[in-house]
């Protein structure tokens, strides 16, 4: 058996061949969007009454993720988690709110013991 370039060449255009046939398969055509599994709430955080500020104070930056997928944290790790935004990286959260913040973090995301 032997490699002439001309054979290899042939060999490369079955492969190119075999690629566009692969790439024009329909097979996702008929996919359902209705079927779709997606992750339960993966871009959306806990809704009560304390959202709206969270919406308003700390998305500006990062997504909701952030936040939600973080390890059920103690009242005082939150605290320090909003201070850390506050002072490392300069959010502008106003000091009325952060209460108000942390609470809402300690009640959806915090651990049992608070
Ligand atoms: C001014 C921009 C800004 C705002 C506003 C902001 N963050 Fe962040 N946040 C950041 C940055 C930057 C990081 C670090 C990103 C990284 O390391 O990739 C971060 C990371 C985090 C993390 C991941 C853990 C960590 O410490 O890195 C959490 C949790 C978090 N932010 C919560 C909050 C909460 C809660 C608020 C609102 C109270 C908030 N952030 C508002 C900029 C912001």
């Amino acid at each position: 058996m032997h490699h002439s370039p001309r054979h290899n060449r042939w060999v490369g255009i079955g492969f190119a061949t075999l690629a566009v046939r692969l790439l024009a398969e329909p097979e996702f055509k008929g996919a359902d969007p209705a079927d779709w599994k997606l992750p339960s709430e993966p871009f959306t955080l806990r809704e009560d009454g304390g959202l709206a500020a969270v919406r308003e104070n700390c998305l500006l930056c990062h997504s909701t993720e952030y936040i939600s997928t973080q390890p059920p944290l103690k009242r005082t790790q939150w605290e320090a988690e909003v201070t850390k935004m506050r002072v490392k990286f300069a959010a502008p959260i106003p000091t009325n709110a952060v209460p108000g913040l942390v609470d809402y973090l300690v009640r959806n995301y915090g651990t049992t013991n608070r």
